[in-house]
């Protein structure tokens, strides 16, 4: 929970009662208009959206360059990024949709989870914000946001499934409305975006002519397509676990190994690229798809036999950075073909971080008239904030036996 005191909780249900009735004013006399920033990780992104969704302006900076050229992100170098950049992004975003900020009726911002020093930069912002101009803060979690990302998109009703695959996370969830998740399986090590990366830096992608401006996923996306995923055999992680976690960390290891043997052959050091990258890159994108879409499986049987999907359109939404891998979609669509879902897939936009998808949830929030807070509020962000609840264990103790399921995914 936010920490929010016994005085500020009374203030805030005033406030909420007063957002809820009272008309409003200017441009949002039509449409009430939210301010969403995002800061938790390496994307600075503002945007301004109406009630119905419309972006009617947005801005984002990438730190993407810089960090990959330090191999990595150094929280410090993200942190001072976010504060040369967010003044600028947010008077972007409002120049763009014409909007003043005395027209707004709400400023959502991620406040977890995330990189505290990243996440401390956009709230410290926002708070000044909302109280220079006084408007209703409303704090975001970047999952949820990430989660319900496609409801701007198209009409997708509660409850459906959601698995949320990104740098920082691999979980799958039960989104049942807008501040109500069931959580039913989390990664136990690192999350598959997180692999990609180490694996592309591992193997030196950024020398590669094709690879130097691209992320570790991308880099590993567009390099399995010329590669043959059988000529280095990787085991599927967590084979014997009947439950819906996932785990990276071993098959990581696999890779490293694989790499080190390969460069043995080859006679070259770390460092160099290697001949075989392609077929590398293929057998990593396919042992991470499976792995993605067999928890996936028994997540939809465990939901199926206890009816917490809609019954006539069951529908799993898939999103997060790593989603917009062509490959992985094309793995889940086998499962979900075979077991009656709609599969939903934002574009490759709405997949990676921006200010977008914290102004919907803003509105999502402001309609519902959850979380608004007062201006004046205190508000602390919180680098870990699980997703909703977690029934884990509960799946783990039904142990659903996938029936096997050959995963040929066409390239
Ligand atoms: O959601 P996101 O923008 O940031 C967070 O981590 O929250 O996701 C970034 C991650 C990176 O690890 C990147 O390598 C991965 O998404 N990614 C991809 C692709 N594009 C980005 N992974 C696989 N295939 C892609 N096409
Ligand atoms: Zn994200």
């Amino acid at each position: 929970m936010f920490l929010v005191n016994a005085k500020i909780a009374r203030r805030l249900l005033r406030c909420r009662r007063t957002l809820c009735f009272s008309p409003p004013s200017g441009k949002a006399s039509s449409s009430r208009l939210v301010l969403g920033i995002e800061t938790s990780c390496d994307d600075t992104g503002a945007a301004v959206l109406d009630e119905k969704g419309a972006i009617l302006g947005e801005s984002l900076h990438s730190q993407k360059e810089v960090h990959l050229r330090t191999g990595g992100i150094i929280p410090t170098v993200a942190q001072q990024l976010h504060r040369e950049n967010i003044e600028r992004v947010v008077q972007e975003a409002l120049e763009r949709s014409s909007v003043t900020p005395g027209q707004l009726s709400a400023v959502a911002t991620t406040v977890k989870p995330g990189l505290a020093l990243s996440l401390g930069i956009g709230l410290e912002f926002s708070l000044r914000f909302v109280r220079q101009h006084n408007k209703p803060f409303i704090p975001i979690h970047h999952m949820e946001a990430h989660a319900l990302t496609v409801r701007m998109l198209q009409p997708v009703a509660f409850p459906f499934l959601v698995l949320l695959i990104s740098g920082g996370h691999s979980l799958l969830a039960v989104a049942r409305g807008v501040d109500d998740f069931l959580l039913l399986g989390h990664t136990l090590d690192e999350a598959p975006g997180d692999t990609l990366d180490k694996v592309a830096r591992r193997l030196s992608l950024i020398k590669h002519p094709q690879c130097s401006t691209l992320s570790g996923g991308q880099a590993i996306e567009l390099l399995a397509k010329d590669g043959d995923r059988t000529r280095f055999p990787l085991t599927t992680p967590m084979g014997q676990t009947y439950d819906c976690c996932f785990s990276f960390a071993g098959l990581r290891n696999q890779i490293t190994m694989t790499i080190m043997k390969q460069e043995a052959e080859e006679g070259v050091k770390q460092g160099t690229l290697l001949t075989c990258v392609n077929d590398i890159a293929a057998a990593t994108q396919h042992t991470i798809a499976t792995h993605l879409a067999k928890r996936t499986h028994r997540a939809i049987l465990f939901c199926k036999a206890k009816g917490l999907l809609q019954s006539n359109s069951p529908t799993l939404v898939v999103s997060g950075g790593v989603a917009s891998n062509q490959y992985i979609r094309k793995a889940l669509t086998l499962i979900t073909e075979m077991t009656g879902l709609h599969l939903l897939c934002p574009p490759a936009k709405f997949c990676t971080d921006n200010g977008v998808m914290i102004a919907w949830n803003g509105v999502e929030r402001l309609r519902e008239g959850k979380g608004i807070l007062p201006p004046n509020v205190d508000v602390c962000y919180e680098p870990k904030a699980p997703l909703g609840v977690d029934i884990s264990a509960e799946v783990k103790a039904a142990a659903i036996r996938l029936p096997s399921v050959r995963m040929k995914i066409p390239n």
